[in-house]
């Protein structure tokens, strides 16, 4: 089984609140419709969740009370990008459904059943970046730390991030023009360098997240979802621009 997590800002417009990039969108349903082996899919939030959770103050764990209107905005939108990724994959022939972390997540621990239920009956069960709740309080889960739970309970044998670099680099290639590119990497060696902000902490919480996740999968690579060929070249197993982490 394969994981695969669809970043917010290769789906999404990030900066433009609630806009699909729906010409790459549908560029990388049409790969991943080629693949035909097992696999869950987690999408990101992009401008569907960051932009507004950054606006109403819930970019930090806390009290529901006097934030259920802006929880439930959040959570709708992210349910809206949600049903058009679905929409998109079953128009490819992708039998994709919907499983809403907010309803099998509370702060302890998740409950796969439904997923694992769905992968039985040969569908491709879609998460996605969401806001959670439990006892009165609220917290943002990002697709990434969903990624790195499936793993401790499914063990896939890899699982890929499509993000909008190339891969991990020594430095921050957006900011840093030198920035030496990093095809293969082990997990150990891998130093976590905080490169920004937004409502799940960037790409050093997924550097975080991937360490601990080689625990459970021997394989973890990182590409560029706007080459919609290289995630096409890793789905068949050919060599292409990414890093592979192990
Ligand atoms: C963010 O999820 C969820 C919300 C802001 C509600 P992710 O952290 O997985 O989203 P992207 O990939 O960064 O957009």
């Amino acid at each position: 089984m394969k994981v695969i997590k669809l970043g917010g800002s290769i789906i999404t417009h990030k900066e433009s609140y609630k806009k699909i990039n729906k010409d790459l969108l549908g560029k990388l349903c049409d790969v991943l419709s080629e693949n035909k082996e097992e696999w869950i899919l987690i999408h990101g939030a992009g401008s569907f969740g960051h932009i507004m959770a950054l606006k109403y103050g819930l970019e930090k764990p806390g009290s529901i009370k006097g934030k259920g209107k802006a929880i439930s905005k959040v959570v709708s939108d992210v349910l809206t990008l949600n049903s058009v990724i679905i929409e998109y994959l079953n128009e490819r022939g992708i039998n994709a459904i919907s499983v809403p972390p907010h309803v099998i997540y509370n702060f302890g621990k998740p409950d796969f059943t439904a997923v694992k239920s769905l992968t039985d009956k040969g569908f491709v069960p879609v998460l996605f970046g969401d806001i959670i709740m439990n006892k009165g309080r609220y917290r943002i889960i990002s697709g990434d730390e969903i990624a790195l739970d499936l793993s401790r309970v499914f063990r896939p044998e890899s699982v890929a991030f499509i993000t909008d670099v190339d891969g991990l680099f020594d430095s921050d290639p957006k900011a840093n023009k030198n920035a030496r590119f990093i095809p293969l990497i082990k997990a150990r060696d891998i130093s976590v360098v905080d490169t920004g902000r937004d409502a799940t902490g960037s790409m050093a919480g997924k550097m975080k997240r991937i360490k601990k996740m080689m625990s459970y999968t021997s394989r973890v690579v990182v590409l560029n979802g706007n080459r919609p060929e290289r995630l096409r070249n890793y789905l068949r197993g050919k060599e292409s621009t990414l890093t592979v982490i192990e």
